[in-house]
This record gives structure tokens, sequence and C-alpha cells, in this order.
């Protein structure tokens, strides 16, 4: 019987477990525990701690497959040489993520474009006063990441026909959408977009991407809207940039320490928009069946989408 060994902080291993058993009646599910080292073929996880997933524990010796219960790879890869060798890690492919990831970044877009954060503080001062429209000619958004989330999100703003740009490691032709790639091409990437949507896996190479030099070369009154992951930004500099006008807004939903601290400058600044990690939540039932799929591909032999590439870092 397949043996599934699960481990997942701050989630609902019992909702889980009835999740793969009904995408997957035929294995075997365990919720691990401390000191469950007891042997296991696939492990389907979330920020698992380093000794769960040791190389030297008789579990992982068997171990076919580690599943993230997540799209983005960056917790799981820092545990490094903590992870076996040579199992492949597989990530959430979409999964329901896409669609969520669409709405929310449509909102955010449709927002500033349509000046709606403008006319709410508006209205809370009780003023009835008429905004001169953008020009959506001049409102390009730009999505830093053209990966499966960044392409859903250019699908739905493509409804609205925004003019689009996508920035991607690889270089890339995709109808309706001026694509730009590699080092090289994020000076007029950055320069030509009023938008700036990430996206991005958090790597080595996207850490810090957006500082003061990259963000200073977004347009003056451009906006960012940050749905990857903290490590991407540097807040200081965008709280500078936006305190001196050159940024008008910006909506985040991912920070260096989550929960944002109680004490930190961005609750204070109106021109910030917060939510909580929740752009994209991982859907349950969606991913115990694509996982479930996944696995049963691999015992056929089969190669699975979502393997990630450990060198690269996503
Ligand atoms: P993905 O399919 O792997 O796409 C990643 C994209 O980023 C690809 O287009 C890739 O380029 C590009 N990229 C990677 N490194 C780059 C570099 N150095 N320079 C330029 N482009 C680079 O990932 P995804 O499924 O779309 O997910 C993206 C991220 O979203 C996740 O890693 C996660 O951090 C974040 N996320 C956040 C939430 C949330 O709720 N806030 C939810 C889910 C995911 P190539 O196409 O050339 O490979
Ligand atoms: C969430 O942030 C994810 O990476 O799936």
């Amino acid at each position: 019987m397949t043996r599934i060994l699960f481990h997942a902080p701050a989630s609902n291993p019992e909702a889980w477990q009835r999740a793969f058993l009904q995408a997957m009646p035929e294995a075997e599910f365990r919720i691990w525990q401390e000191g469950d080292d007891g042997p296991a073929d696939y492990a389907v996880v979330w920020k698992p701690p380093l000794h769960m997933l040791a190389p030297q524990q008789a579990t992982r010796r068997d171990l076919k497959a580690i599943f993230n219960i997540g799209a983005g790879v960056d917790a799981i890869l820092q545990l490094g040489d903590g992870l076996p060798a040579g199992v492949p890690i597989v990530r959430l492919d979409d999964a329901g993520m896409g669609m969520q990831m669409a709405e929310y970044v449509t909102h955010a877009v449709l927002r500033y474009f349509r000046r709606f954060d403008q006319f709410d503080a508006q209205a809370r001062a009780h003023q009835w006063r008429f905004l001169k429209p953008h020009k959506k000619s001049e409102f390009s958004v730009g999505i830093l990441g053209m990966g499966l989330l960044g392409q859903r999100i250019a699908d739905a703003l493509a409804h609205f026909e925004f003019p689009l740009r996508g920035w991607s490691r690889s270089p890339k032709a995709l109808p309706g959408i001026e694509c730009f790639s590699g080092s090289d091409g994020l000076d007029a990437f950055l320069r030509g977009s009023r938008v700036v949507v990430c996206v991005l896996p958090l790597t080595a190479e996207t850490s810090g991407i957006l500082g003061r030099v990259n963000l200073a070369r977004m347009p003056k009154g451009s906006y960012l809207i940050n749905v990857a992951r903290g490590g991407h930004l540097v807040e200081a500099d965008l709280l500078e940039l936006v305190q001196d006008g050159h940024i008008a807004a910006a909506t985040l939903d991912v920070f260096d320490e989550e929960p944002l601290p109680a004490q930190h400058p961005f609750w204070q600044e109106p021109r910030i928009t917060l939510t909580p990690h929740m752009a994209a939540l991982t859907l349950r039932d969606e991913s115990a069946l694509q996982i479930a799929e996944k696995i049963r591909a691999l015992q056929r032999g089969e190669a699975v989408a979502g393997v990630v590439d450990r060198i690269k870092g996503y």
C-alpha cells in the first residue's frame, strides 16, 4: 500500500486526511508526529522541520517524492542538505491558485485604474470631487514572473485591454504581451510599466529585486502589487518612495515578517494596502486530487509536472 506522510503546521491535518481518503482511497495517510521516523513512500508537506526529512532517517530512504502543498518552494529549499538528495520535490501547479491570483490582482489593478482608492479616501472625508480618469493606453501592467500564476493574471487583465508586459528568466513569445527576459530586459520592463505585479519565486536571484534602484526605474506615479514573497521587496525603500510620491500606492500581500509586526510603519501609511498572505490559498481538495494524480503517474513510471529545479530554486 502507498504510504503518505503528512505535515503542515497551522493546517487541519484531519481535513487533509479526509481529502486524501477521497482522492486516493488506496493509500495509507499518516500525520507525522515528532519522533516518527517510520517508512513512507511520499511526503506531503508545508514548511517541514529539518529533522522530518533528514536524509539519514529510515523514512527518507524509501521516499519517492516530496510534495510541497504550495506553489512557492523557498521555505522547503531552505533545508538545503537536510533534504534527501535525488528525491524529487514537486510543487503545486495552480490547483485553484491561478483563479484566486487573477481575482486579487485584477481587483487591485482596477482599484487603482478607476481611482477607487482615492474616491474611498474622499468619501471618508465627505468630499464630492471628480477626478480625471487614467488613460488605459498609459496604464500598462507589467508582471514580474510569467509562470503559471503570472500567465493566469495576464489572461484575466487582457479582458480589460490593459497594455500587458511580462518578465521571465527565459525568453517568451506570448500573444498580446510584450515580453522581456533576464537581467538585460529588466530595466526596459520596469521603465514602461505603470503597474508592476510581482509573482516571482523567491530565489537567490530574485531576493530583494524590488529595492530602491529598481523601484526608482518605475515611472513616477506608478503602482506596485506584491503577491510573491516579502523577501522580494526592500520594505524601507518602498516606504520612502511612496512617501516622496515616486510610487503612488502599493498593495502588498506578503512581508518580510508575517504576521506583520504591530509597530511596522506600513500600518500607518494609507497609500499601502495590506492583506494577510491570502492572495491565493492552497485549496485542500484540489491539491489532494492533483497530488494523488501525480503519485499515480509516478507509480506508472511517468514524468510529472511541477518538479522543482533545486539549482534554479523554483
Ligand atoms: P512558476 O510557474 O514557477 O513561475 C515562475 C516565473 O518566474 C517563471 O516565469 C520564471 O521564468 C520566472 N522567474 C524565476 N526566476 C526568475 C529570474 N531570476 N528572472 C526572471 N524571471 C524569473 O511559479 P508560480 O506558480 O507562478 O508561482 C510564483 C510564486 O508566487 C511562488 O513561487 C510563490 O512565491 C508565489 N505565491 C504567492 C501566493 C500568495 O498567496 N501570496 C500564493 C501562491 C504563490 P521562466 O518562465 O523563464 O522559468
Ligand atoms: C503560497 O504562498 C504558496 O506559495 O503557495
